[in-house]
Parts: structure tokens; C-alpha cells; sequence
């Protein structure tokens, strides 16, 4: 196996993963090697290369190499804080995905993790601006606070002159919906195969995640209460998993299934097997200057007045954020409007301040 691509040709779709030997990093990159190989044989003369980093170098060679042995058209490296290895996953990459960081224990909520993880990613940050193309790439950030470390992200391209960084990173809240969806069938007591979709805006940390149950198809006929708790189950669902773990981390699995779809979605697009991919997630709609993320964020903004960051669908092409859509916010029923958004939006705002204020400090 290469210990890094030396390839040049453009046909290559590059992905890397920063953190790639921890729960999330394994998992999500042996479902990348696996669920990527239908696209690649679906496109003849395509390469798809997943470039590991890590900086625990053995477990990041570990993986790699176990991962390499299985028969898929995708290619796999592993690299490492030694010989240049975050250089050589960035050079070329056009999907970065970061899972790096500290995940929870019990007791602690995601914001605990903030100060060491935000140093992670601002470091990682200033290494995306170094090596890779900032006009195209897509960054797609799973480390925790994802509401505070988002704005670390773009702000941090912003300083390093990514004029359009908004538009290219992006927070990964899936799983909410994911278990929004398997909770609500749970809650239905349905033993369908179809699992009932749930939208669910907002941020990714207790009661700033917003399910919209007001627009999920069943959910109308759950009573008040059954419909209460499933919010609030879906809000905490992560600290099920914290406790079930105790003590041995997250979520990881549901996690890195997550993200796999979203990123499988990413490289299709890059592979030109579709014009734009759309999804719900975790972008800026207005920066501090006033400056509009894309067409339909000033619906969003003015729905959500005082955050300048929001899970919210979106459509992107290869040129990052092309549209925000705010149907969804605009259709949301009275309890929603005024009882979860609220104090949605008054939390996000907090999270969010805390990033900013951490970058305007970091050095
Ligand atoms: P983990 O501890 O198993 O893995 C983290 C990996 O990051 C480790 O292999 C570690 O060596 C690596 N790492 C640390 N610093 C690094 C750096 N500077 N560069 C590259 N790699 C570095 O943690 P796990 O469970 O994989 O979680 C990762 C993050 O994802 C946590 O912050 C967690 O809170 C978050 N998370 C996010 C979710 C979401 O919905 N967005 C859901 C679940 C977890």
C-alpha cells in the first residue's frame, strides 16, 4: 500500500480524513471504502483515493492497511504528523471530512470539549488553507461543539483569505435526523420498512437541535406528550449512547453511518455523476459584514434572527453553497415557531459567540 498518493491525474476524486484512526475516523472510512465502490464502477476511468491521517500514527497505519485489503475500486492511504503526512492527505483533496478531536464522556455536554477540540481544528484549518484549493474544496466538520467549532472553521479560512469560505464548510447534524427518523418509528410502534422522515433544523447540541415534527409524515397522530418526549429524545439521543458507552466515548457508528451518506453525496458531485447535491446542513448565512451566504439565506436569517449559523437545507454545487431553502422554517406549526426556536436561537447564539470570540483571541 502507497504510504501517500503521488497522483496527479485530475480524474482522481480525493478524499481525506482528518482523525481517521479514532471510533468515527475507522468506521465512516471503512463504509467510504465499501459504499463508494458502486460510483466508481458506475464511472469507467474515475479513481476515488481516501487519503487517513491521523496523528496516532500506528493506529492510523493499522486501519489503513487492514482497510486496503479489501476488495474495492478505492484506493487508500495512511499519513501521519511525521514526514509532511497532513500536507500529503490535504495536497489535492477536494472532500476533506474531520472527525478529529475529544469525544464526551459521562456527565460532560459538547461544549466541554470546546477548548480542546477548537485547538484541533483551527490547526487543521490552517493547514486546509495551506494545501488545498479553497475555491472547490468541501470541508464537512463532525468534531464536537459542531456549533462553536463551524465558526472556528470559516472564520479561520476567512483570516487566511478565503474570501468564499462559507460557502465550503459545513457542520454534520445527520444524525439528528437519522434518529429523529428511527425514533419517531419507534414511537409510532410502526413495523414498517419505510422509516418516516423528520427534518430537523438548527444546531447540534441539545435543545438548539429543532425537529420538525409538525412536517414528518405520522407524526400527527402521537399526543402532545408522546410528541414532547420524542423531541426531547431526539435533542438528548447522544447521551444514551455516552451513557451506554460509560465512559468509552459517543456515538460512533450511527455517527460515522451518517456521515458516510453525506459524504457519499459530496463525492458524486465531485465526480460530475450529478449537478448538485442537496441536504440539510450546518452552514453560515451571513457573515459579519452583512454578506449573504446565497440566494435564500435572507429568508432564513430573517426567520431566525440572531444567528448567523444554521443547520438549514441547502443546495450545493461544485462551487459550494448555491441556495438556502427556507420553506421548511416558513411552514413550521405554532409550538415550533414559538416555544423550540426560541430557545434554539438563544442558545445557538451562545455557542456560536463562543467560537467567534475564541478565534478573535487564538494566536
Ligand atoms: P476518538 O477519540 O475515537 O477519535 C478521535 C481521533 O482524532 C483520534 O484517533 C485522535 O488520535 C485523532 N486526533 C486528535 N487530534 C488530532 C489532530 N490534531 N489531527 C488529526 N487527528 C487527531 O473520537 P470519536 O468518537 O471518533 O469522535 C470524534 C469527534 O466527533 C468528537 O469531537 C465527537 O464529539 C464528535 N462527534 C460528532 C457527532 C456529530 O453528530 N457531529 C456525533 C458523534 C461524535
Amino acid at each position: 500500500m502507497p504510504h501517500y498518493l503521488e497522483e496527479q491525474d485530475s480524474h482522481v476524486t480525493k478524499i481525506a480524513v482528518l482523525g481517521a484512526a479514532g471510533g468515527i475516523g475507522q468506521s465512516l472510512s471503512l463504509l467510504l471504502k465499501t459504499g463508494l465502490a458502486p460510483l466508481v464502477l458506475r464511472s469507467p476511468g474515475s479513481h476515488v483515493h481516501m487519503a487517513m491521517y491521523d496523528v496516532n500514527r500506528d493506529a492510523v497505519a493499522g486501519a489503513a492497511t487492514d482497510l486496503s485489503h479489501i476488495d474495492t475500486p478505492v484506493s487508500v492511504s495512511f499519513h501521519a504528523p511525521d514526514d509532511a503526512g497532513l500536507e500529503r492527505a490535504l495536497t489535492r483533496a477536494q472532500i476533506v471530512v474531520i472527525p478529529a478531536g475529544v469525544p464526551r464522556k459521562p456527565g460532560m455536554t459538547r461544549d466541554d470539549l470546546f477548548a480542546v477540540n477548537a485547538r484541533i481544528v483551527a490547526g487543521l484549518g490552517d493547514a486546509i488553507a495551506a494545501h488545498c484549493d479553497l475555491a472547490h474544496v468541501a470541508v464537512l466538520l463532525i468534531s464536537n461543539p459542531v456549533n462553536s467549532l463551524v465558526p472556528v472553521l470559516v472564520e479561520r479560512l476567512a483570516a487566511h483569505g478565503a474570501e468564499q469560505a462559507a460557502r465550503h464548510v459545513f457542520g454534520l447534524t445527520q444524525l439528528d435526523a437519522v434518529r429523529a427518523s428511527t425514533f419517531l418509528r419507534d414511537a409510532l410502534g410502526s413495523d414498517s420498512h419505510d422509516m418516516p422522515l423528520v427534518p430537523v433544523v438548527g444546531g447540534h447540541s441539545g435543545d438548539t437541535i429543532v425537529p420538525l415534527l409538525s412536517q414528518a409524515p405520522g407524526a400527527d397522530a402521537l399526543s402532545p406528550d408522546a410528541r414532547r418526549a420524542l423531541v426531547h429524545r431526539v435533542q438528548y439521543g447522544g447521551d444514551e449512547v455516552v451513557q451506554a458507552k460509560n465512559g468509552a466515548g459517543s456515538a460512533t457508528l450511527s455517527m460515522a453511518y451518517a456521515a458516510a451518506r453525506v459524504t457519499a453525496k459530496f463525492v458524486e458531485l465531485q465526480m460530475g455523476l450529478v449537478p448538485e447535491l442537496h441536504d440539510t446542513l450546518y452552514v453560515q448565512l451571513r457573515d459579519a459584514r452583512g454578506r449573504l451566504l446565497a440566494p435564500g439565506a435572507e429568508q432564513v436569517a430573517e426567520l431566525v434572527p440572531g444567528v448567523e449559523y444554521f443547520s438549514v437545507p441547502v443546495t450545493v454545487t461544485g462551487k459550494g453553497v448555491s441556495h438556502v431553502h427556507g420553506e421548511l422554517l416558513a411552514r413550521m406549526d405554532a409550538h415550533e415557531r414559538a416555544q423550540l426556536l426560541p430557545v434554539c436561537v438563544k442558545n445557538l447564539a451562545a455557542n456560536i459567540r463562543a467560537g467567534q470570540e475564541w478565534v478573535a483571541a487564538a494566536p
